[in-house]
């Protein structure tokens, strides 16, 4: 039977947990927090847009979808700046000319996650947060006792998202796995009511997919007035913004090599490398490489060496992300041109690349099994003659 382990993070969105592969899905940081700060703010969006009005993002491991949604959170958030640049208003410029084109190809595995993307709860606050509802220790020392938030999703975020998902997927609704999601008592407290009402209301009614500000007469006597005026908001934006969303289930490996877009920026955001490696691949990222507009850049929140060193091997140029909240480095950006990079590689992070540790996995057809992958990485592990990271780790701290 399908089963999610959610719990609230610290900043109160909601984080999954896989037993299957004792990984987490999200931070305990922060579900919101880490895809803005690992993601949206790095990848410098607003300058971008500054000389832009497309825009195209592929998202590589959706899941429940904080990284899009919170990429068109802050596009809306900046959109009142750019209106005031044009002298103008959202209430007042009243026209169909659509000021920005949007197109986000988002990517998973997991029918339910992408499914369930627009019902899940972003912000709990100040709740009691030392509980969570399965065992595992590590992450319960982690999560604080009350929940912070430090960003903000917009309501309408989800009903957009909602509205995109039924369109791709409209079997939504007789997925009995998904609808026994919705309907479990596990999982309610995770869930957004309003979005849940809403979506009872197209099942019941039967979903004809209108554009927003249709539906938002539609929806004007219903019941759930506040969802309307939510609607209502995300009509009037949407009417400057033509919002295109493909949310694909299956094989990343094998929706690139299908796909011909070539994208502004990819989010990375796979399971780690010793559980996922078949998504960080030299051979998966040569294939991204094809798909990366010429200025555009890819961001992971991995700082692996074997990760970097495939970005590097697969024709990248490489750096990391600046966090400047925590003035910390975390995560890798790669970029076609060199200028994109703001923070290069230092010595240490070079030097490690050179050790077994930067080591790459390969998968020459992207085709092999995570098994697979990891038994050849560990097989050339075992008769490199590189040294290992631990060793130069200690020389290079000994000679600085
Ligand atoms: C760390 S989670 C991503 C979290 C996500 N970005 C979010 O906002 O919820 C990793 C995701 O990778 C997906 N996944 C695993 N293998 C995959 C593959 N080969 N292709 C596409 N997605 C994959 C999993 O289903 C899981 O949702």
């Amino acid at each position: 039977m399908y089963e999610l382990f959610p719990y609230f993070t610290n900043d109160g969105s909601v984080g999954l947990y896989s037993p299957k592969d004792d990984d987490i899905y999200h931070s305990t940081y922060g579900a919101l927090s880490e895809a803005y700060e690992k993601f949206i703010l790095p990848a410098n969006l607003n300058e971008f847009l500054k000389t832009h009005n497309e825009i195209k993002i592929l998202d590589i491991c959706f899941g429940i979808g904080y990284n899009s949604k919170s990429f068109l959170n802050y596009f809306f958030e900046n959109f009142d700046k750019k209106l005031s640049a044009l002298n103008t208003t959202i209430d007042t410029i009243g026209t169909d000319n659509k000021l920005n084109k949007i197109f986000i190809k988002a990517v998973d595995t997991d029918k339910n996650l992408m499914f369930l993307s627009p019902f899940i709860k972003s912000e709990n606050k100040n709740i009691f947060n030392n509980k969570i509802n399965f065992s595992h220790e590590k992450i319960s020392k982690l999560l604080k006792k009350r929940t912070k938030p430090k960003y903000k999703l917009k309501k309408f975020i989800n009903m957009i998202f909602l509205k995109k998902i039924i369109k791709n997927h409209p079997e939504i609704f007789d997925d009995s796995e998904f609808n026994l999601i919705l309907k479990s008592k596990k999982y309610r407290q995770f869930l957004d009511a309003d979005i849940c009402r809403l979506y009872a209301f197209y099942k019941n009614r039967g979903y004809v997919y209108t554009p927003l500000r249709r539906l938002s007469a539609f929806l004007h006597n219903i019941y759930y007035r506040y969802i309307s005026t939510s609607y209502k908001k995300a009509a009037k934006y949407l009417k400057l913004v033509d919002f295109i969303f493909e949310g694909e289930i299956g094989d990343a490996r094998k929706i690139i090599l299908d796909d011909n877009n070539t994208y502004n920026f990819i989010f990375l955001d796979a399971f780690t490398p010793a559980k996922c490696p078949c998504l960080w691949t030299v051979d998966f990222f040569k294939e991204l490489h094809k798909h990366l507009d010429d200025n555009g850049m890819i961001l992971t929140y991995s700082n692996s060496a074997a990760v970097r060193n495939a970005f590097i091997q697969a024709g990248f140029w490489t750096g990391k992300i600046y966090n400047k909240e925590n003035d910390k480095f975390m995560g890798t950006i790669a970029a076609k041109k060199l200028e994109l990079i703001k923070f290069g590689l230092s010595e240490y992070d070079l030097g490690l690349i050179k050790t077994k540790a930067g080591i790459v996995y390969r998968d020459k057809d992207l085709s092999l099994d995570n098994r697979a992958i990891i038994m050849a990485h560990d097989k050339e592990v075992a008769t490199s003659t590189l040294i290992s990271s631990s060793k130069f780790i200690k020389t290079f701290r000994g000679s600085n």
